[in-house]
């Protein structure tokens, strides 16, 4: 059968924002890019310079409604506490994988390790059916997390998702996603296979490479990647290398209500859950941690 190259649709810069209490990041997608990432809503790239005072201030007590939050960290670490009791610290190459749910509470406070911290924050979205389920939280460490090689100077470390029947840690996403950090050594090309439909997505963290089959324009540290569809991406490294995250998955199409860290189908949604938060009756039902 014929293999169907996704061509690129579109290439934006992560901006320089600042979030939570006082962080500075850069943001690859977000808000006003709905509905084109669907499922997936935001990615924020919080790896920092050597400046803690940049990140200190983290992120305090704020809750989550609607959505899944993973955060995958590269270095430093980020500790984290809430509502319901639970209390941890994703380490350098831990993943923690959060559900909200019908809510969470919580907190996220990233930390120096060796003065340096950095990491990422996805967030995906959950159909109508799912965004009042039972929060869960999936705590991975970073010696759960296998590392592919599905060919010689490619190297993918598999969050979420099968590379070369190597399976990623994280299960039971309602939108079927994966979730890569993928290594080309220099001057290599690597054929992937995305399932048609889905949405597809690459956001460069180091190195260069040629993402659009044969374009000849490369993307660099920082640059966001939306494929177009088709039924594999195929990505090139430059004489450097290039690293990348890769994430696709199943497109929700529904309604989107986005108020902060609550993510609905509705404007009421919305309104509801900002009264409930206020009136302290948010948290419907105690988490589970796996
Ligand atoms: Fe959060």
């Amino acid at each position: 059968m014929m293999t169907r190259v996704r061509g690129v649709e579109r290439v934006q810069p992560a901006y320089a924002t600042i979030e939570g209490a006082g962080v500075r990041l850069h943001r690859a997608f977000g808000y006003e890019d709905v509905p084109l990432f669907d499922p997936f809503l935001m990615l924020d790239d919080f790896r920092a310079g050597t400046q803690p005072e940049d990140y200190l201030a983290g992120f305090p007590w704020h809750p989550h409604r609607g959505i899944e939050t993973v955060t995958y960290m590269l270095e430093g670490k980020i500790e984290h506490g809430d509502s319901m009791g639970n209390a941890g610290i994703v380490n350098a190459g831990d993943i923690q994988w959060m559900t909200a749910g019908s809510g969470i509470i919580h907190q996220e406070m990233p930390k120096p390790v060796n003065g340096v911290m950095g990491g990422f924050q996805l967030w995906m979205n959950l159909p109508r059916s799912k965004k009042m389920m039972d929060p869960r939280y999936q705590e991975i460490k970073r010696h759960q997390v296998p590392v592919a090689t599905p060919q010689p100077g490619v190297e993918v470390t598999v969050i979420c998702g099968t590379v070369s029947g190597v399976k990623g840690p994280v299960e039971h996403i309602v939108a079927d996603p994966e979730y890569l950090d993928i290594t080309l050594r220099p001057d290599t090309g690597f054929l992937h296979k995305v399932g048609a439909g889905y949405t597809a997505a690459a956001y460069v963290i180091g190195g260069k490479g040629y993402f659009d089959d044969g374009s000849g324009s490369f993307s660099e540290n920082r640059d966001m990647i939306l494929f177009g569809d088709g039924d594999s991406i195929k990505v090139r490294s430059s004489p450097e290398g290039v690293r990348f995250l890769f994430f696709s998955g199943k497109s929700i199409r529904e309604p989107v209500a986005w108020g902060g860290p609550v993510v609905m189908n509705t404007p009421e949604e919305l309104a509801e859950a900002f009264r409930e938060y206020r009136d302290g009756t948010f948290i419907k039902k105690k988490g589970t941690t796996g």
